[in-house]
Formats: C-alpha cells, sequence, structure tokens
C-alpha cells in the first residue's frame, strides 16, 4: 500500500480520545485538539501525526500533498441508517406537509409497511443499488463508517435480502458499512393479527438464521407505541445477546415508553432516537454507558421536539450525531446537514457536533479502537474541507464543504 504525506494542513482536528474516558465528563466532547499547520503520514493506518515543521526525514513517502491551509478531520460515522430499501414514499411525505400525521399514515398501512410491500417485490440487485446510491452520497458528503439496517423485508426470506443487499454495498463502495438485523422494525401484514406469533419467529427462526449466516452484528428493535413493548423488546433482545449480537434500541422515538430504560438495563451498545426519553432513561443509559445517539434529521422531518441533548451531555452521557437516512421519516445521508441541525435546534456546540459525529459515532458502533478519531495506528479515515476554518462546516451551511474523502487510506472522493 501506498504511504502518503499530506502537508500545509491548515487546522488538523484530530478529536481527542482520552483513555478510560467514556462520554462528556469534563466537557471533553468541545475538546477536538486541533493542530495548526499540521501534517500527517499514512498507508492504511496512521504513521504519524506532527507539526508541517517536524516532517521526519527517515520515513519514505510515495506520494505527498500540499492541501495549501485547508482543513482536516475524521470521516463521519453515521451509526444509523436504514439505506437499503426500495420503492418510493415522497407521497407520503407531501401529506405530511398538508398536516397528516407520521402515525396516521401508518395506521392506514402506509409507513414502514409500505416500503415493505416494494422491498418483498425488488430483486436483491434492486435493493443493493438503492444502498449503492445512498452510500456513495454519504462518502462524497464526508461519511466513512456508514451503518446500514435491514428491517423492511419482515420475513426470513426479505430480511436475508436486505443484508445481503448490505454485503453487496459493502463490496461497491469503498467505506466501513456494518449491518444490523431489525427484524423487529415493525410487525408484517401477515402477522398484523397475531403478534406474538411474529415475535416467536423472531426468537426462534429469524435471528438464529441471520446468526448462522453471520450477516449482522447488531441487532436493533423499535421499541415504542403500536411497535415491539418493552417486554417484547427484552425478550427479542435476550435471545440476540445470547447468540452474539451487540444490541441496540430504536427507543422513544414517538412517545414516552420507557425503551430507554430498557435499553440501559440491557446494556445495549446504544440508544437511539430518545425524543421522548425521560430522565429515568437518561440515568440508565449514563449507568450502563449506552450511547445515546440522536437523530436530529427525523425530528426535523417529522416536525416532532429535538432529543434533550442539552441535559444529556450536561449529564456526561455519550452524545452520538446520526442521519437515520430512511425513506419515511428522514431522508439525507449528509452529516453536514445532521450537524446544522443539531446546533441550531439542540443546542450542542460545534465542536461537541463534530465529537459526536465522529468519535462518539464509532463508539456507537463499537470501533472507537478503529476509527473516529485522528490518532497513531487507528484507520486513515478522514476528510479534507474546501475551508481554512472549520466553523465553516456549520456557519457556511447547506453546501457540500468535503474535497476530499479518504477512507482506510485510499482516496475515495
Ligand atoms: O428510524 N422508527 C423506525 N424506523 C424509521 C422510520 C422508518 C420509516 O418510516 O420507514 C426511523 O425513524
Ligand atoms: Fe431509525
Amino acid at each position: 500500500m501506498r504511504r502518503v504525506l499530506i502537508k500545509n494542513i491548515g487546522q488538523l482536528l484530530r478529536i481527542s480520545h482520552h483513555e478510560n474516558v467514556r462520554g462528556n465528563i469534563n466537557g471533553v466532547m468541545n475538546d477536538i485538539s486541533i493542530l495548526n499547520d499540521a501534517a500527517i503520514i499514512f498507508s492504511d493506518r496512521f504513521e504519524w501525526i506532527g507539526h508541517s515543521t517536524d516532517i521526519p526525514s527517515d520515513i519514505h513517502v510515495d506520494d505527498v500533498i500540499d492541501v495549501a491551509g485547508k482543513v482536516i478531520l475524521p470521516g463521519f460515522v453515521d451509526s444509523h441508517t436504514h439505506c437499503v430499501f426500495a420503492g418510493d414514499r415522497s407521497d407520503e411525505f407531501a401529506r405530511r406537509l398538508r398536516g397528516v400525521s407520521y402515525t396516521q399514515i401508518a395506521s392506514e398501512g402506509g409507513g414502514i409497511l409500505k416500503t415493505v410491500s416494494s422491498v418483498r417485490n425488488a430483486s436483491i440487485e434492486e435493493l443493493a443499488q438503492r444502498g449503492i446510491e445512498l452510500a456513495k452520497e454519504a462518502l462524497n458528503h464526508g461519511t466513512t463508517t456508514l451503518e446500514m439496517k435491514s428491517g423492511y423485508g419482515l420475513s426470513l426470506e426479505s430480511e436475508i435480502a436486505l443484508l445481503k443487499a448490505i454485503d453487496i454495498v459493502r463490496r461497491e463502495v469503498p467505506i466501513r458499512i456494518i449491518s444490523t438485523f431489525m427484524g423487529a422494525h415493525d410487525f408484517p401484514p401477515e402477522y398484523a393479527h397475531d403478534r406474538s406469533a411474529y415475535i416467536e419467529l423472531l426468537i426462534n427462526e429469524m435471528l438464529p438464521a441471520i446468526h448462522e449466516l453471520g450477516i449482522a452484528e447488531f441487532c436493533d428493535v423499535f421499541t415504542d407505541t403500536g411497535y415491539f413493548t418493552v417486554e417484547d423488546s427484552i425478550r427479542i433482545l435476550e435471545s440476540a445477546a445470547s447468540l452474539g449480537f451487540k444490541l441496540k434500541v430504536h427507543a422513544d422515538e414517538l412517545t414516552p415508553f420507557g425503551a430507554a430504560e430498557m435499553a440501559g438495563s440491557m446494556h445495549a451498545v446504544s440508544a437511539d432516537h430518545l425524543l421522548f426519553c425521560s430522565q429515568e432513561g437518561m440515568q440508565a443509559m449514563k449507568q450502563a454507558g449506552t450511547v445515546a445517539t440522536l437523530l436530529p434529521g427525523t425530528a426535523y422531518t417529522l416536525k416532532l421536539p429535538y432529543a434533550s441533548a442539552r441535559a444529556m451531555i450536561d449529564k456526561g452521557l455519550i452524545i452520538a450525531l446520526a442521519s437515520d437516512c430512511n425513506p419515511g421519516s428522514c431522508y439525507t445521508p449528509n452529516m453536514q446537514m445532521i450537524l446544522s441541525l443539531a446546533c441550531m435546534n439542540m443546542g450542542m456546540s460545534i465542536e461537541e457536533s463534530l465529537t459526536a459525529a465522529t468519535l462518539h459515532g464509532a463508539y456507537a458502533l463499537c470501533r472507537e479502537q478503529e476509527c473516529g478519531s485522528i490518532e497513531l495506528h487507528k484507520s486513515a479515515d478522514f476528510i479534507v474541507l474546501d475551508t481554512y476554518s472549520y466553523p465553516d462546516i456549520v456557519y457556511h451551511f447547506g453546501v457540500n464543504h468535503v474535497e476530499q474523502t479518504w477512507a482506510m487510506g485510499k482516496r475515495v472522493k
């Protein structure tokens, strides 16, 4: 692999990874470890990081790139998306803007179930194609690690098709892709009148089969009014954990439901959404070290109140930001947009939002030793912005500031 030197970096935002500190202890989310007039040497991993004046002469490099004073930061880690699906729900979006609620549309058989019916009629190649397009958009906007969930199949066969499609995306798009099984995203129409039978299917057939195929690392459950109860979620997550899946929860997205409390008690890696999370839920997550993944694009699109990011940060929780890119509640894979929403509508500072969208996203995927910050021996995943001053990424909003994306040491944009 070629060894590259990038020099003349005006601001290198390393994002600090404090050993043994998880979460916002003593305000560490604001510490993005800026190095001015910096340089980096890397192959697939960072091999040297320092000032331009100290570049070692004894390390052989194959290429030298001068970025003329621009900004470099870690690539975004988007730890929550539903980017593999089929069909079109723009009609529902238009209806919602005329005042019809997300819950109303879902109760008419639209929403997630509309996408389920499109997915069941699509081939794996068609599913992969949509995922590839969205992953390329993500990469173009600076994402170098991207989680993708199944959950629009809701039968063993269709859930496997979605996860296989994610595998194709992984082969086709040169960024890190992480898969999550989310068969518990909703109840399929054929089980509408026998929900407990679907839960048995999930536990007795789907989870073991997905585990056997080795095509998903995490298991996620939608715990909310009208979807999976806390008790059902515990059963599903316990079975998943016993097979070795890591756990995630769609928690308290639509109503206060006690889902964050449950996620904490199950030691889930992350609880996501949290628009209606209670104080007790925050406490449970804090105690368990469960990452609070906030998805402000969803509150924006559904016109719901934003999650209480300030209260969570001030309590010292680990806050990650992710896109939730999906056809229903947030149709963007652009993490720069998510930073903007987090700063403007959730009271986060620019520095907190950058930490949440990089290192803390890596925590939410158990990849904090691998990516999310610019440190020796971590994967060389970073982006070059077209600016000399990092606040521009939020201040000068609505434009794509990513000039170059590098993933695992290769230039991919
Ligand atoms: O994260 N909450 C559940 N799933 C998605 C929405 C899915 C859809 O509407 O298609 C979400 O918001
Ligand atoms: Fe989601």
